[in-house]
């Protein structure tokens, strides 16, 4: 099994290559990057790829790893209980009250599956810990049918983090890592033109322009991304903005039509417009 690319996603051999180790390895892919770079996409891109079911478990800050392996539902048990007949006689098959988390319907599975945990960051330190052992050894415990649930099928998996905690050590031990570097101006045209196929060429080229001109501003609290492009450039397209109106010569520096798109906080808006300011005055 090889991951070599697909026609709606741009991957660059790097991180081809590093999908294909974690694949060799067996071990999961940990996937950190700036916001927008596609991470998420990745592994719906790989498991499409592949032709595999893709498992998808997004974390919140109130996520526990037990709801990733099963959950037993009491409150079901202790209705069906009360309202006997029927319902009652499920009481006794304590397996009728489990419910199968990501991570069982993965092992169970008949076939090898994709499994994304997505934004692991969102959760509390303990989560990644709980999780090593079922990662590592693709088997958990069910306490309550006392059974053993193996993986048929080592699954896929890959981990995503926006780095807003750090991942303990013996957790990074067990996975293979790679960055999303932001891509360069030549990857972001590929980028665009998967999503914008027979876009204006001057129209990229302006945009461009603007967007890594505003990303190297200094101080800037929120850098536009890969997405937050696209999202301009739909709205450039669908306002019939023209190229010239980006970068008008005779204005040398404007703030650029429906910055919204790009600029997230009004710090960094006044910020651009101070320097926008300054760059008339010097004219
Ligand atoms: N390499 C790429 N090829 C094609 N589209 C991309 C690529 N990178 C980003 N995109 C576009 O950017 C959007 C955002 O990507 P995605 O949701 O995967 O980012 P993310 O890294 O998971 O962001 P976050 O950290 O905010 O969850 C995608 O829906 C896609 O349209
Ligand atoms: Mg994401």
């Amino acid at each position: 099994m090889r991951f070599e690319g697909s026609s709606d996603y741009v991957a660059t051999p790097d991180l081809m290559l590093a999908v294909n180790a974690a694949i060799t390895l067996q071990r999961p892919l940990l996937v950190k990057g700036e916001p927008g770079t596609g991470k998420t996409m990745l592994a719906e891109t790989v498991a499409a790829a592949l032709g595999l079911p893709l498992l998808q478990w997004h974390i919140k800050s109130t996520t526990k790893a037990q709801q990733g392996l099963y959950e037993y539902d009491a409150v079901s048990r202790l209705r069906d209980s009360q309202l006997g007949g029927e319902h009652g006689n499920r009481v006794h098959d304590i397996s009728n009250y489990i419910v199968k988390g990501v991570l069982w319907q993965a092992f169970s599975a008949e076939s090898p599956t994709v499994i994304l945990i997505d934004e692991v960051d969102k959760a509390d330190i303990e989560f990644p810990n709980d999780l090593l052992r079922e990662l590592d050894r693709m088997e958990f415990y069910v306490y309550e049918t006392r059974e053993l649930v193996k993986a048929r099928h080592r699954p896929i998996v890959f981990i995503t983090s926006n780095n807003e905690k750090e991942l303990p050590d013996a957790f990074l031990r067990r996975c293979f890592f790679h960055y999303i570097k932001f891509p360069d101006k030549e990857t972001m045209q590929s980028i665009i033109d998967v999503h914008f196929p027979g876009l204006k060429k001057t129209l990229i080229r302006e945009a461009l322009e603007v967007f890594f001109e505003l990303r190297e501003i200094p101080g800037l609290k929120k850098k536009p991304s890969t997405s937050e492009l696209l999202d301009w450039l739909k709205l450039l397209v669908a306002e019939d903005i023209p190229p010239e109106a980006l970068r008008a010569k005779d204005q040398k520096a404007a703030i650029p039509p429906l910055h919204g798109a790009l600029l997230k906080n009004e710090q960094d808006v006044h910020l651009f417009e101070r320097l926008v300011f300054m760059a008339r005055q010097n004219r």
